[in-house]
């Protein structure tokens, strides 16, 4: 029996977990008609919430509803190649049409973005934004004489490609104006995405919903492990279920891989053909996706990190619960008002939060674990001392 979890980026999991009410918003916009708001649209979350499935999800939505989706990533180029998908003739329509609603195939997507182009910004010169505008006035043309819109989605919206989303924006906004039946969403990291927000050009976004993903409820995470499991013709019993919900903390992300290897972990060990996913199976699937979650998510979330964000984080991780914040300040040996700098950046990445007053606590689940576990922890007071940030 093929595995039925997800544990790769951007890949639409079997149940997509506590996201109805997010998905139905969006329905109501495309069905209320031209100019609802939430036809503009940010998705903003830690890495691994899965604002990339939630782009494939509504894509699915306006599939559905015969719109033509076009999915881009922000990285340099992606208006000539928007300009591109409009001028391919009716291929693109045709193919969306066949796509199976649980298809995940986002052309160009999920690509590392962060590739850091050191400052340079890629102008698209102003014809290719109005080369833009045509494409889409002319496709909509045609599209809306049957009812049918045009939803672009932009993944990966990044500081580097902010003059590119720049043109984008302001050609959506024209076509907003002009009344055109479209739909605009676009997703990224929460401090990403809030330069985008902040840009003076682009100040008609900050009208746009935004959509700020997080954590599952544990109930769902467990009824959806309950449904993937028997649905794909194995076992497990209600004790089982829960270690298993437990285990991801509802962080999404971390659903997949527990799933993923507690399913593995089953096809192994004495129990391996009787279709039973075991405690002991569960067990052993738990620890191998916590090993998985710190190689996927958290040595690249930190790697993105200042050197001083980073050292904040280690000095978390010698406190067994959350931390003091003055404390923090302590060990980094910096005044309170410098070390929050750093624990309001940690803040707003979801990697941290405030978890009572002068405290805070990791979100990101395992954070603490992988942090000891790796040398870094170790050499912390070495590792500041050579700080010069
Ligand atoms: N609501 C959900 N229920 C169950 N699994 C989910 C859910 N959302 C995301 N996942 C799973 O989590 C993983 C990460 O999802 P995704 O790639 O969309 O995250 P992301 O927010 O785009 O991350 P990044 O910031 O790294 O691009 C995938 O394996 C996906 O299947
Ligand atoms: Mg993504």
């Amino acid at each position: 029996m093929a595995n039925p979890f997800k544990p790769t980026a951007g890949m639409t999991p079997p149940v997509l977990v506590g996201r109805t009410d997010d998905i139905e918003d969006f329905s109501y916009a495309l069905d209320d008609g031209v100019g609802a708001p939430g036809r503009l649209m940010y998705l903003t979350g830690a890495r691994g919430v899965g604002k990339t499935v939630m782009l494939n999800a509504l894509g699915d939505i306006a599939r559905k509803r015969d719109w033509l989706v076009i999915d881009e990533t922000a990285e340099a180029g992606f208006i000539n190649r928007l300009i591109d998908a409009l001028h391919e003739d009716d291929k693109s329509h045709l193919s969306s049409l066949t796509m199976p609603t649980a298809s995940i195939s986002i052309p160009g997507a999920p690509i590392s973005a962060s590739v850091n182009l050191g400052g340079a910004q890629f102008a698209p010169p102003a014809e290719r934004t109005l080369d833009f505008r045509r494409a889409m006035s002319a496709k909509l043309d045609k599209l809306e004489r049957k009812h049918r819109g045009i939803l672009i989605t932009l993944d990966e919206v990044q500081a580097s490609s902010i003059a590119e989303i720049r043109s984008l924006a302001t050609a959506v906004q024209h076509l907003i104006r002009e009344q055109r039946n479209i739909a605009f969403i676009f997703a990224g990291l929460p401090s990403m995405v809030e330069n985008v927000i902040n840009d003076d050009v682009l100040t008609f976004l900050r009208r746009a919903e935004r959509k700020h993903l997080g954590d599952v409820p544990l109930d769902a995470v467990r009824q959806a492990f309950a449904d993937t499991v028997t649905a794909n013709g194995k076992h497990a019993d209600d004790e089982v279920l829960s270690m298993l919900a437990r285990a991801t903390n509802g962080y999404p992300f971390m659903i997949q891989l527990v799933g993923y290897w507690a399913w593995r972990a089953s096809e192994t060990g004495p129990t391996a053909d009787a279709g039973e996913i075991t405690v002991d199976a569960a067990e052993r699937g738990i620890a191998q996706a916590k090993l998985k979650l710190g190689d996927m998510v958290h040595g690249p979330a930190i790697d993105g990190l200042s050197a001083m964000a980073r050292a904040y984080l280690l000095a978390m991780a010698q406190d067994d619960g959350p931390s003091a914040t003055s404390v923090i300040a302590k060990r980094l040996e910096r005044d309170q008002i410098y070390a929050n700098v750093y624990r309001t950046q940690l803040i707003k990445e979801d990697i941290i939060y405030q978890s009572s007053y002068g405290h805070v606590d990791f979100k990101l689940p395992y954070l603490r674990d992988y942090l000891r576990e790796h040398g870094a922890f170790h050499q912390m007071r070495r590792t500041i001392a050579g700080l010069t940030d």
